[in-house]
């Protein structure tokens, strides 16, 4: 079979399970491809290409988040209810590993990393996950713009919903940072726990996201432990990711520190 059209059925096969269908279709592409190309034949090619989509995307999420149940928890709150809406935001951040963790210092994260720009106008949240949910917790003005993306397709549905619903400006999209970086222009952009895992597909990737995201400051941060709890060491090995990827980019640099999340704001 012709090398192409044996790719076109490989990928076609890949998202054959719903788990990798709701992925956008470039990045189940390209590592499918890959492990075609790598592995001896088809059976473990599939073994491959799921384990590596998993470990970068459907790992930090819980599996069958029903997306519309949750629409629905939002939309049949009482109306101007900050406090229940913080709680079902809370709730729901629970699902996706990342803002679960983030969870005990929430209210001091955004706070403490983003005090030096006082109150933020607009911000691009890279490979988002569910930390939209957290606007509540960020020092935005009033009319900030808000932009997202993410590689999986329903979860950025969702967001679409709940900012129609909530009146929030900006917009949220599919993306596959891999391939091409968004190109609004911010105040600030946020790379949360994001370098690493773009790093093992392909090790450039967090240098061309530090020249190509079109914002003042980049906020960037590392988990200090692995999903199953351990340290290992990984705070100075981030720390000196940071360095070797900053390193001759010219910016200033600001670090915090919390619990289980090391960030960093650059600013040009
Ligand atoms: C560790 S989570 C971090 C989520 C969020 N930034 C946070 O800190 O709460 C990594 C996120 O990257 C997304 N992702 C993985 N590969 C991506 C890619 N190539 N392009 C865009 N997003 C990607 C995953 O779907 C996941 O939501």
């Amino acid at each position: 079979m012709p090398a192409e059209k044996e790719a076109g059925e490989f990928v076609a096969k890949v998202q054959e399970s719903a788990k990798y269908a709701q992925l956008d279709w470039g990045l189940v592409s390209q590592i499918a491809r890959e492990e075609l190309r790598n592995q001896k034949d088809w059976r473990m090619a599939l073994k491959t290409t799921r384990t590596r989509l998993h470990r970068l995307t459907g790992a930090f999420l819980t599996p069958k988040l029903d997306y519309a149940q949750w629409i629905d928890n939002f939309m049949s709150l009482p109306p101007d209810n900050a406090e229940q809406f913080k709680e079902t935001s809370k709730n729901m951040m629970r699902l996706h590993f990342s803002t679960k963790e983030r969870l005990p210092f929430l209210s001091s994260f955004f706070y403490t990393c983003l005090q030096p720009l006082g109150s933020v106008t607009s911000v691009l949240d890279l490979a988002c996950g569910l930390n939209p949910l957290a606007i509540p917790w960020m020092p935005l003005t009033g009319n900030s713009t808000y932009y997202a993306c993410d590689v999986v397709d329903p979860l950025i549905s969702f967001l679409g919903e709940l900012f129609s619903f909530t009146g929030q400006t900006g917009s949220v999209f599919t993306c596959n940072l891999l391939q091409s970086v968004p190109q609004q222009k911010v105040q600030v952009a946020f790379l949360l726990k994001l370098l690493p895992i773009l790093d093992q597909v392909d090790p450039d990737a967090s240098g061309n996201l530090l020249d190509q995201v079109n914002a003042e400051h980049l906020l960037i941060s590392y988990p200090s432990k692995s999903l199953g709890g351990r340290s290992k060491g990984m705070k100075q090995t981030y720390a000196q990711h940071l360095e070797r990827i900053s390193a001759g980019r010219n910016f200033q640099i600001r670090s915090f520190e919390f619990p289980n999340e090391n960030a960093y704001l650059l600013s040009r």
